[in-house]
């Protein structure tokens, strides 16, 4: 569906940097890493649990993550430090059996990894702040040539509106610029809330005052979205499951998001609904430039959607490719087994295929060589060890 060509050297909106998020010895998500561009639809991809939802609310902050950086345009908005303090404590351990030189060495590393703890701790806890300086620094940008050509009435406008933009700017978070729209529309609609409400609620947090700024926005996002004015006063249950989502929908992309987490957004819709939402979904991110991280727990939702694809397998990410390349070659047993389950509209395909069962002990011996993300092709990646990684490379090279 998407025409976008990638350019790798592009610096990515999103970048996910080796993030764990463990509760208590449940590992949700283990050491994963993976870049969305400006402008893609990037898949996550598997099964249930496997740590795609926690993913997703790892990145809008909900948590304090394990371990791992997570870069929003170049700027850390979370960090966790258990990798760092590990490496610190081994360090440690070997510095008693070292020599001199290596001493010296150690003693550096676990300074630079000390500072990086700090400075990770600090951009966590002040990346809106942080973001609302650089928002006010584009208004600044955009205000002060007008402010100083323009005079009488109309300079008394702009001074209004450099006004109304840098209260706003000033109150800029994280969460205004990425948006997520969840699974469940029923659970995730407040059933006491008008539709206004809920819709306007995000706005007004932002500190938008202006009543008729709000309704403006909220009556055009209604329409585009594909609901009307009247249904603003409503409550959700008076809607259907699809026009639920529409309203999730709303909520979101009247932020004016840059990036949308959507976590299975169909998942709980029924089968003929489902393509009325990713085609609004798919409408929107062409009429407004979003970036969209779409979870889904199966392939054929994402296949026709998404630029790359990530496949995540009990939190970790097992493949990463561009949607041609998954499909055409498939290298993780996982990615095999999810595209066998997939059914085509074609009788003759469909007598032939058989499901490929995933058995991870049976498919690896990671006893010795262990395994980690690895380029395969470029831009291809697979969890593997170096065996399997050179089989990956061969079995390419054949085709
Ligand atoms: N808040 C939480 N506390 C404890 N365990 C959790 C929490 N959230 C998720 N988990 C566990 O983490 C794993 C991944 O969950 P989740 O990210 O929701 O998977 P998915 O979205 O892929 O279905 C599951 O085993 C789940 O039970
Ligand atoms: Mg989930």
């Amino acid at each position: 569906m998407s025409d976008m060509k990638l350019n790798r050297q592009q610096e990515p909106l999103l970048s996910v940097r080796n993030l764990c998020q463990y509760f208590g010895t449940t590992k949700a998500v283990d050491d994963v890493s993976f870049d969305v561009m400006q402008g893609e639809v990037f898949g996550l991809v598997g099964e249930s649990g496997c740590g795609k939802t926690t993913t997703g609310r790892s990145i809008i902050k909900l948590y304090n993550i394990t371990s791992g950086d997570i870069y929003y345009k170049g700027a850390r908005i979370a960090f966790g430090s258990m990798a760092r303090k590990k490496e610190i404590s081994s360090l440690r351990k070997r510095f008693f059996g070292a020599d001199a030189d290596e001493k010296v060495r150690i003693k550096k590393r676990i300074a630079q990894l000390k500072r990086e703890i700090r400075q990770g701790k600090h951009d966590h806890e002040n990346c809106d702040k942080l973001f609302a300086e650089r928002k006010l620094a584009e208004v600044e940008e955009k205000y002060q040539p007008l402010l100083e050509s323009a005079y009488g009435a109309e300079l008394e406008k702009i001074k209004r509106d450099y006004q109304h933009d840098k209260d706003l700017a000033k109150k800029t978070r994280l969460t205004t610029q990425i948006q997520m729209i969840f699974q469940d529309p029923i659970a995730s609609l407040d059933p006491r809330m008008t539709v206004y409400e809920i819709i306007s609620e995000g706005l007004v947090i932002a500190g938008e005052k202006n009543k008729a700024i709000i309704d403006e926005k909220v009556y055009k996002i209604l329409e585009t979205v594909g609901l009307v004015r009247e249904h603003a006063s409503r409550y959700p249950h008076e809607f259907s499951g699809g026009q639920r989502q529409r309203i999730g929908v709303a909520r979101a992309v009247i932020m004016e998001p840059e990036l949308i987490i959507a976590d299975e957004p169909v998942s709980a819709l029924d089968v003929s609904i489902q393509a009325q939402v990713i085609n609004l979904l798919n409408r929107l991110r062409k009429q407004l430039g979003l970036t969209v991280l779409f979870i889904a727990h199966d392939l054929s939702v994402v296949k026709y959607f998404s630029d790359r694809i990530g496949v995540m397998y009990y939190g970790h990410l097992v493949e990463l490719a561009t949607s041609d390349e998954l499909f055409r070659h498939p290298l993780h047993p996982y990615t095999q087994s999810l595209l066998s389950a997939i059914p085509f509209p074609d009788p003759l395909y469909e007598r032939q295929r058989k499901r490929i069962k995933y058995d991870p002990l049976e498919k690896h011996d990671y006893s010795v060589d262990k395994p980690r993300l690895r380029e395969v092709l470029p831009g291809h990646f697979v969890r593997c060890n170096q065996q399997e990684f050179e089989c990956y490379q061969k079995e390419l090279n054949a085709k």
